[in-house]
């Protein structure tokens, strides 16, 4: 149990959308959970059985205050996702959050960069719109493996979102991966003030060595397994490089968003 029932939620789903291929967007009537920021993210059970018994991480998508909803998306993976996806409007789902940090955005004003891979859209489609409704600039990049697997235009239009896609069969946009394409606006002479990335693990170590060589601050959101999201199980650890030292840092607890340049990728 969470030491403080304030993270503990039942909430109702209100809608049920297939965004893309294995991709769906859930809608969840969560008035308390409205305060969350992007990076945050929700520890769920999937259904009211206890397969699966351990619950699963999900980055919150959008919070819309005015409805008192929390946004998902969820790519179908394993028996969590695919039970998510099989639910009815009406639904009750047992959740625990908002958990985490967030992107350290909100207060810089100069152009950011977003580069998402795959199901990494979740959290920064939330920072995208954060950014767009306080007039920050940025620019979103996309990168998935076939068109099919990324939402239609339609998904970003309603939002204000113009994201420049990738995808490694050249089916929408630019023809290779999302690091490629950010490769591209790098050397191209783009100057960011701030990268902020998510996606598989190797994706967001060729992110930060980009960033490196183009000076330019990384900031990443981990995704690892969980089991107490709480930071007490020390399941999510993940290596860093502080100050020549190597430490362990709680995904779940001190992130999921750190300082990129301090991940230690070659000791995963
Ligand atoms: C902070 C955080 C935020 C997340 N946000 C989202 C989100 O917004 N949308 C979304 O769809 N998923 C998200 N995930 C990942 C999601 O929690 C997993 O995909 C989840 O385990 C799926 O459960 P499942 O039962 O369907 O599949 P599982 O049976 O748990 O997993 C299926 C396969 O994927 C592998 N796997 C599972 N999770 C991970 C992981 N984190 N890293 C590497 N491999 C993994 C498993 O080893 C297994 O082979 C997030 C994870 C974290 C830690
Ligand atoms: S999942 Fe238990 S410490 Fe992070």
């Amino acid at each position: 149990m969470h030491p403080n029932s304030d993270f503990m939620h039942r909430c109702e789903l209100v809608d049920l959308t297939r965004v893309a291929q294995g991709c769906f967007r859930l809608k969840l009537y969560a008035p308390a959970l409205t305060g969350a920021e992007p990076g945050q993210f929700v520890h769920l059970r999937a259904g009211s059985s206890t397969d699966p018994l351990l619950r699963r991480p999900f980055s919150i998508h959008y919070v819309d205050q005015k409805a008192g909803e929390i946004w998902l998306l969820i790519r179908v993976v394993g028996p969590a996702t695919s039970a998510l996806s099989r639910l009815r409007p009406g639904a009750e789902l047992d959740l625990l959050g908002p958990l985490g940090n967030t992107f350290p955005a909100r207060e810089e004003a100069a152009a950011a960069m977003l580069v998402a891979g795959g199901i990494g859209l979740a959290p920064l489609y939330f920072l995208a719109r954060r950014r767009l409704e306080a007039g920050l600039a940025f620019d979103l990049l996309l990168g998935g493996a076939e068109g099919s697997s990324l939402p239609g235009d339609a998904f970003f239009d309603c939002a204000g979102l113009k994201p420049m896609l990738a995808t490694e069969d050249g089916s929408r946009g630019f023809k290779g991966t999302v690091v490629d394409l950010l490769k591209q606006r790098l050397e191209s002479g783009e100057k960011p003030s701030r990268i902020h990335a998510c996606g598989p693990v190797p994706m967001l170590a060729r992110v930060v060595d980009l960033g490196k060589i183009y000076a330019v601050p990384v900031h990443i959101s981990l995704e690892s397994l969980m089991a107490c999201a709480v930071g007490a199980c020390l399941g999510c650890v993940f290596p860093f490089k502080i100050n020549g030292m190597l430490e362990y840092r709680r995904v779940c607890r001190d992130g999921p968003v750190f300082n990129g340049e301090e991940a230690h990728f070659n000791f995963v």
